[in-house]
């Protein structure tokens, strides 16, 4: 698919298709108005039949209009003019991506900025528009001897009246497509089952990036490391698996100020989580090659960074291994001596991520960071209190609180700030140990963002819990590449005033 700007002029240009706004009412919007008046009032004689009254999701497909060179016209109802929301914008899109998906063409020309989004301007709303585009049109069949491939070989006109625009579309359309493909690279990788996608399979695919983009550097932390390094609990995880445990460190240094202390993404990388001796029932377990989407959407959004060569200096810690049960699989009641020197006993050998992380946070260290991130598929008490929509986003910084905010109001990639609540750190007392891994049944997000905050050091930190965002069971469960724009935004809006 290939998306462009262009001022289309409809009286004396022919292309396949027309996408044109009617609004509530019968409104007609300017491209509309203009094709009824060259046509002699066909599209309103067509609309007085009452097929469509421009409500949000209705539809026409209209031919061979009369006096007008192109010959195929997709009608779009927008509801109220002047009065479109974020919500009805994405429906509005989401009707275009599904009739021109049902229809053959070559060149389209789809008058996008006749929409007035409340509150949202051009660069927004051409944004929106791809990211959605790519979304609805995502197919996975890697794994199928016959690909499944959507009919995406045509070419998106996206007309504009002022040439004074132009500039910032292209920057849209730019900025859209890094986004759009970095999400597709990570739900590939999420989509693929754990006996292909295991964590050597991920530590390639991230030593790859080294040969696609400049200013990148990847190197790999095997369990040999690990165990020089104490590591101890990110091993323990690992140790019932046949597979080994590898953390993949993907360096993107592009700051032009020689910033000295990165932003680093830490992604939960469980290839999968059977729950280890503390097995999890056949239902739960069904989708737990899903739990490394931390790690995919961490390798997505420096695949977005490095796309547009943005001036940051970001590390992506991909912590990767499987939780499963073997002969070495960590038992309920062992104390592992974490990297900081804090045991842990662990209660529970399904709460595992946070063993992985403890570790990785201390490990971090070493970089200076200035910010740490962490993205993971934490706990399904996530999903429980904010739903399939919404990722739970603890932090100890009201910067980066204020900031993942703006971002997700801007992406529509939502987040709800949850409390690292003092009086709940006393679930995790343990009898025999500095901290136990499980707090009670209740609030088990924020027990969880208690541990991980028990091992956090001079940084400012975020911990996004994706359980219930990482993947849809619209399409019977399949990665959504969430968090990736919530981060990206928030890496953009770092570099604004440098982009320009
Ligand atoms: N990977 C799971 C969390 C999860 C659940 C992700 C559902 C996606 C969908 C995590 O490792 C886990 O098992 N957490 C436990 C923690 C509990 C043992 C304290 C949970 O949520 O039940
Ligand atoms: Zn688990
Ligand atoms: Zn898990």
């Amino acid at each position: 698919m290939i998306f462009n700007i262009k001022k289309f002029d409809i009286e004396k240009e022919h292309i396949d298709c027309i996408v044109t706004g009617i609004f509530s009412l019968k409104n007609l919007s300017n491209s509309a108005t203009m094709i009824d008046n060259l046509s002699n009032g066909y599209i309103k004689k067509i609309l007085s039949y009452g097929e469509m009254q421009g409500k949000i999701k209705q539809s026409l497909i209209l031919y061979n209009i009369p006096n007008i060179i192109s010959k195929k016209f997709l009608l779009i109802g927008c509801g109220k003019k002047n009065k479109i929301n974020d919500d009805q914008y994405q429906e509005i899109i989401c009707t275009i991506v599904k009739n021109l998906n049902k229809m053959s063409m070559k060149k389209v020309v789809v008058y996008l900025n006749e929409l007035n989004v409340e509150k949202r301007d051009l660069y927004w709303k051409i944004r929106q528009f791809i990211e959605i585009f790519y979304e609805k049109t995502y197919i996975f069949s890697l794994n199928k001897n016959k690909q499944k491939t959507f009919n995406n070989t045509y070419e998106i006109i996206i007309h504009l009246e002022q040439e004074s625009d132009f500039s910032i579309g292209k920057i849209a359309i730019k900025h859209a497509l890094a986004i759009a493909s970095s999400i597709n690279i990570a739900k590939n990788i999420s989509n693929l089952p754990s006996n292909i996608c295991n964590a050597e399979y991920i530590s390639h695919k991230a030593k790859e990036m080294e040969n696609i983009y400049n200013n990148i550097h990847t190197y790999n932390i095997y369990e040999k490391d690990m165990k020089l390094l104490g590591m101890n609990a990110y091993l323990a995880v690992g140790s019932g698996s046949e597979n080994q445990s590898i953390m993949s460190i993907i360096q993107y240094n592009n700051s032009k100020k020689s910033i000295k202390n990165p932003i680093i993404l830490i992604g939960k990388g469980l290839t999968f989580d059977s729950g280890g001796l503390s097995i999890k029932p056949a239902e739960s377990m069904s989708h737990m090659k899903y739990d490394m989407c931390g790690a995919a959407a961490v390798y997505g959004i420096i695949n977005m960074i490095a796309t547009l060569e943005l001036p940051l200096y970001v590390i992506g810690v991909l912590a990767c291994c499987e939780n499963m049960i073997g002969k070495g699989s960590m038992r309920p009641g062992d104390i592992i001596t974490t990297m900081s020197g804090k045991t842990v006993e662990v209660l529970n050998t399904d709460a595992e991520g946070r063993l992985v992380l403890c570790d990785v946070l201390t490990y971090v260290q070493k970089f200076n960071p200035e910010i740490v991130i962490d993205i993971a598929t934490l706990t399904g008490a996530c999903s429980v209190a904010l739903g399939t929509e919404i990722s739970g986003l603890f932090s100890n910084s009201t910067y980066l609180i204020n900031e993942l905010y703006k971002a997700s109001k801007y992406t529509l990639d939502y987040v709800w700030h949850l409390p690292i609540f003092k009086k709940y750190k006393k679930q995790l007392n343990s009898k025999f140990a500095d901290i136990n891994n499980i707090g009670g049944r209740m609030g088990g997000a924020i027990t969880a963002a208690c541990f991980l905050e028990s091992f956090v050091k001079k940084y400012q930190w975020a911990h996004l819990d994706v359980a219930g965002t990482a993947t849809n069971e619209e399409k019977k469960v399949e990665a959504t590449g969430r968090p990736i724009p919530l981060i990206s935004q928030f890496l953009l809006n770092r570099v604004k005033s440098l982009l320009k």
